[in-house]
């Protein structure tokens, strides 16, 4: 609880939050009109009134009238760890599509939570009391940004209206993703996901390893949208490697499921690159916690490699133990080190996941023999007197282009 709780203060400072201070109650039973005790909800007041808090946020997801009946109470905003990802994902969608999922989430989320408090609302997002305090960054209230702005005043129809639009343009978008996919696979590149928990090294990795321009922050979620770059692999191996979205304890199933057009890179990915930072003291959780979500998304049984990433803050890297993670290999991505044997290795659980095949390729077909170099794997070659002899393996959606060569 207390790992949860200070990720929830490090989710709220990515906000734009200052976080100054933080209250545990051990109940049977949440409150169903305030969550927390009423004796504790009226501490959380006297500390309100001294501190002059303009937020207070709550760890698990309240109900539409639990949240209601606090921010009465207490006279400040009151959010839930739900809604506290969402406005981090807000301020993070970089693509179209991200910016009209995160829409979306908000939008269905704020829906039965409108009901009798526009006033209130519209008075608190105003913000004189927010911004005397300054503790939401320019970007506006924490909770109520967003990519369309949209205001808690417009009504439901208005919503329900949006969410429907939405949907239409989300399935547009997905469905040209599709188009993209397609023609991937018509290339035949081998697809790598880059996954792991929230802010464990990924698009830092995702750099070094194709040398490319993403973001890389200090802060959670700076990447939403996946974003797919060429890597190298040793023996001029060629494979596409896709970042993703940082994984998070307690990320609503509902959230994932709106996220789920993102996590389609990762269930089509042929391989899955997994990046623990090993520096954190709960890295094993936090790599248990993106199994489950790679569960959820039922792709836990692709091959991985894992990356044993942020070696160089261990005081000692050779005492690392890496059979604890499928495929491991220790690196730092921000120096550099360890990058080619994990190039090797990922070469390597490819190769384990394609097909072998022998193939006597015509003389007049060198580009089936360029095509076999490239993107799958020789282990013997000879010039034959009607063609070239071929072994080795390809990845299962070449095989197509060798069958009538077979040997
Ligand atoms: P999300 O987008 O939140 O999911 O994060 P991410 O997994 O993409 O992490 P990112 O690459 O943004 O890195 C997070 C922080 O860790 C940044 O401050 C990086 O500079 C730092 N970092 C990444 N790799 C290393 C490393 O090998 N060593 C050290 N010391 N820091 C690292």
């Amino acid at each position: 609880m207390e790992d949860s709780l200070s990720e929830l203060g490090t989710l709220a400072r990515t906000a734009g939050a200052e976080v100054v201070g933080s209250m545990v109650q051990r109940l049977r039973h949440p409150d169903v009109t305030t969550y927390i005790g009423k004796g504790r909800a009226q501490e959380l007041c006297d500390t309100e009134k001294q501190l002059h808090l303009d937020l207070v946020i709550f760890d698990d997801e309240l109900s539409p009238s639990q949240q209601r009946n606090l921010e009465k109470l207490l006279n400040a905003r009151v959010l839930d760890r739900t809604a506290l990802i969402l406005d981090i994902f807000a301020q993070h969608a970089r693509t179209r599509e991200g910016r009209l999922q995160v829409e979306l989430a908000q939008l269905e989320y704020r829906l039965p939570r409108l009901a009798g408090r526009g006033v209130d609302l519209s008075r608190q997002s105003g913000g004189s009391r927010s911004a005397s305090a300054g503790a939401a960054g320019a970007g506006g209230a924490i909770g109520v940004r967003g990519p369309g702005e949209t205001k808690l005043e417009i009504d439901r129809r208005r919503i329900r209206s949006r969410i429907s639009e939405l949907r239409e343009e989300i399935e547009g978008v997905r469905e040209q993703r599709k188009i993209h996919r397609m023609q991937r696979t018509a290339q035949s590149m081998p697809v790598v996901a880059v996954v792991g928990y929230t802010n464990a090294g990924k698009s830092t990795l995702f750099n070094a390893l194709t040398e490319a321009e993403v973001v890389a922050e200090n802060k959670l979620f700076a990447t939403l949208d996946p974003t797919t770059r060429h890597v190298l692999l040793p023996n001029n191996q060629e494979a596409l490697l896709t970042d993703t979205v940082g994984f998070i304890q307690k990320l609503p199933t509902k959230l994932i499921a709106s996220f789920r057009a993102t996590l389609e890179e990762v269930i089509d990915a042929d391989m899955l690159l997994e990046v623990v930072d090993v520096s954190h003291e709960n890295a094993i959780e936090q790599s248990e916690t993106v199994s489950d979500v790679l569960g959820e998304l039922e792709a836990r049984d692709k091959p991985r490699v894992t990356a044993l990433n942020k070696i160089d803050l261990l005081d000692d890297a050779s005492e690392l133990d890496t059979t604890l993670y499928p495929n491991a290999v220790p690196i730092s991505a921000l120096q550099k080190t360890g990058l080619d044997a994990l190039r090797e290795k990922i070469a390597g659980a490819l190769a384990a996941s394609m097909e072998a095949l022998r193939v006597l390729v015509p003389f007049d077909k060198s580009e089936l023999v360029e095509l076999f170099h490239r993107r799958g794997h020789v282990e013997h070659e000879e010039h034959m007197p009607t063609g070239t002899l071929l072994v080795g393996r390809i990845p299962r959606s070449l095989k197509g282009y060798f069958v009538a060569y077979k040997a």
